[in-house]
């Protein structure tokens, strides 16, 4: 949300002390427990899925590794991530939820200079909103322009003084400067007044941009003014009836639901969120009573705007007007709001009217009975539309059929299941279908929907490689073939975790995996990320490990380090296997992990070298170049020996 990301932008970053004290307190069976029935089994726990329908438990929560995978659909993550996917927070909202939770104090930081540079920004334009607004107000009511043109025609139209100055509507005059002259003789910087749309320049001259119009502010969920919308007096074909601010660093209008600063309290109150479409329905709905109704400027909703929605009430109820324009734009918002959780309601406002002047047509108790027993099922409503436009013609009649199973698919709360169910029957009923059939298909897109999802994700995909499960380690040529990716990825497995062991008195694990790797580079770049943030915390002295880095701030980071931790859990039984065969000292086996990575992770990178340098030697130009080349190739050549005999490997090229 804009207002939201405003007030991200305004407050200051959490500090790394704070998400410490935050991720030492975290359980993630407590944070997980409190949304999925969890069982015990073994060293996890076990339960039914949140993010996908299933009868038989495969989520899986790993309390020593602070991790969840689910075996079904392929989500997994930390508790973090839990909130963020369940609760839809963003990774701070998610912070502050815990250190609500653990009544621990946030404490800010000094943030980076690009953020402070948008903070700049953004407080600029907040200034030059306040001050515009202040002047629109004094022209609508001091001068003889604003309240012949404009206030006479508000009032006209029925509203009331209070609501206005409550709404702080306003006027810029006809005349091309008059705000541009008050900007400039109050010093204000015009580079700000144009980003933030008061002003437009055109051959070379400034215009006021909203000139005789009515101006209705944008406020944020703090009151503060982010835009404005500004409304032509009289309807002109020339030009358009509305003019809004453009985007800038506090205005983005597919995040922005006008009104939601006025109708916060309602909407709790009522538990209920009403949408229309415009200003002016907004002012007149507050005006009658209706406190509780937001609007989306007419076009279809978007997945910010819903959660906005969503973070007030459950239940969005769409007032729109009854042509055909409105309903489309509203139906497009849908399968998102599904998603959201959202209940959603339509209802049409009947002839040429709209929210605003059926209100002032009817009355607010008659507009209030009306939206009450006119409230017609979101779905249904879709349902019906299609199937008026399919007729009697069987192929539109199953794409119908195809739809609305796509659309019911949606519904992937695990609290939602039963509200699917209801639906599916009463959709199998409209349409005259066997019920199982539905329910069927409805899972089916389900499936494909999760098996898009698991495509997204790069380490689900990485583990979908096949480990060589049945091959002695002696000929395990396969597993060296295996692509970089996995040996760099291994190697960062091995020193997360064993890293702050010990490898010999002098030196731990970590420093010796950093010495033995000197002359190596990573080919994959997040990899290569992690090993440098590694590397840096290991020498401020934080003892990194797979636990301090699950929460580091860049999400990138995290994933990766959470796809290692799951990685490590599902396929080290295997490499266990191998590394018994080899375990004929009796050594303990994370000397073995690191010694078997380190190996193959440099064989590898030597195999690369060996190529090029062979098609180094091809391409050489002069003989001392190709004996020098060669010397190379020995170098190589005794390096791999040296590692294919500690391992005991035949290599196979
Ligand atoms: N809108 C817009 N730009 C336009 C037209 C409309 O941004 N050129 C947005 C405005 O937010 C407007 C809403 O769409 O409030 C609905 O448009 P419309 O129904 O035409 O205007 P009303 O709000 O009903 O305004 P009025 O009652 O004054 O005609
Ligand atoms: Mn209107």
């Amino acid at each position: 949300m804009i207002i939201e990301i405003v007030a991200d932008k305004e407050e200051k970053m959490i500090s790394q002390e704070t998400i410490q004290q935050i991720t030492n307190r975290i359980d993630i069976i407590e944070i997980v427990g409190e949304f999925v029935k969890l069982k015990k089994r073994g060293a996890n726990y076990l339960g039914n899925c949140p993010f996908h329908n299933e009868k038989t438990p495969s989520f899986t929560v790993s309390p020593s590794k602070e991790i969840f995978k689910c075996f079904g659909c392929g989500k997994s993550g930390n508790a973090i991530g839990f909130l963020m996917e369940h609760e839809k927070y963003s990774y701070v909202e998610a912070l502050k939820f815990l250190a609500a939770r653990y009544n621990i104090e946030l404490e800010e930081t000094e943030v980076s200079p690009e953020i402070k540079q948008q903070q700049q920004v953004a407080e600029s334009l907040f200034i030059i909103n306040s001050f515009a607004q202040k002047h629109f107000t004094h022209n609508l009511f001091e001068t003889e322009e604003g309240r012949s043109a404009a206030l006479t025609y508000l009032k006209h139209r029925g509203f009331r003084e209070d609501i206005i100055r409550k709404f702080e509507l306003g006027y810029n005059l006809e005349e091309r400067g008059d705000l541009h002259r008050t900007i400039i003789s109050n010093q204000f910087n015009i580079e700000y007044a144009e980003k933030a749309g008061l002003i437009v320049q055109r051959n070379q001259s400034y215009y006021d941009n909203y000139r005789g119009r009515i101006i209705f502010p944008v406020h944020n969920q703090t009151g503060k003014i982010i835009g404005f919308g500004a409304r032509l007096i009289k309807s002109n074909d020339r030009a358009p009836k509305y003019i809004n601010t453009p985007e800038n660093e506090i205005y983005s209008k597919s995040k922005i639901l006008y009104g939601t600063y006025f109708a916060r309290q309602a909407i709790n109150k009522n538990d209920e969120c009403l949408l229309v479409e415009g200003y002016t329905d907004v002012v007149s709905l507050h005006q009658a009573g209706i406190e509780n109704v937001v609007a989306s400027g007419g076009t279809s909703l978007t997945i910010d705007q819903l959660r906005l929605i969503r973070k007030l009430t459950n239940n969005l109820t769409i007032i729109y007007d009854g042509d055909n324009a409105g309903v489309k734009a509203a139906l497009r918002g849908l399968d998102m709001a599904l998603e959201e959780g959202l209940n959603v309601k339509l209802v049409l406002i009947p002839g040429n009217e709209d929210p605003d002047s059926y209100v002032n047509k009817v009355g607010a108790t008659a507009f209030e009975d009306f939206v009450g027993s006119n409230k017609k099922d979101f779905i249904i409503f879709q349902l019906e539309v299609m199937l008026q436009e399919a007729g009697n013609e069987t192929v539109k009649r199953s794409a119908v059929v195809n739809h609305i199973a796509e659309t019911l698919s949606k519904i992937n709360k695990a609290e939602d299941f039963t509200k699917q169910q209801d639906y599916i029957r009463q959709c199998s009923g409209i349409l005259k279908i066997d019920e199982a059939g539905l329910t069927n298909l409805v899972n089916k897109f389900k499936r494909e929907k999760v098996a898009k999802e698991e495509k997204k994700q790069p380490f689900v995909d990485f583990e979908k490689q096949d480990w060589p499960q049945d091959q002695n380690l002696q000929d395990d040529s396969s597993f060296l073939l295996l692509n970089d990716v996995i040996h760099e990825r291994n190697l960062l497995r091995v020193l997360l975790e064993y890293g702050m062991l010990r490898w010999d008195n002098e030196i731990t694990i970590a420093e010796h995996i950093f010495g033995e790797i000197q002359e190596f580079n990573f080919d994959d770049s997040e990899v290569d990320r992690l090993f440098t943030v590694y590397k840096d915390s290991y020498y401020r002295g934080e003892q990194p490990s797979s636990k301090t880095l699950l929460y580091y701030e860049d999400d990138k980071i995290r994933n990766l380090v959470i796809g290692l931790n799951v990685q490590q859990h599902e396929l080290s039984p295997n490499w266990d296997v191998k590394m018994e065969g080899l375990n004929i000292n009796n050594r303990d086996t994370s000397r073995h992990d690191v010694i078997m990575s380190l190996n193959y992770f440099k064989l590898r990178k030597i195999k690369k070298m060996f190529e090029e340098n062979q098609r180094d030697i091809e391409k050489a130009t002069s003989f001392e170049q190709q004996m020098d080349l060669i010397k190379v190739h020995k170098v190589l050549k005794e390096e791999e020996q040296k590692i294919t005999g500690q391992l005991g490997t035949v290599i196979i090229k």
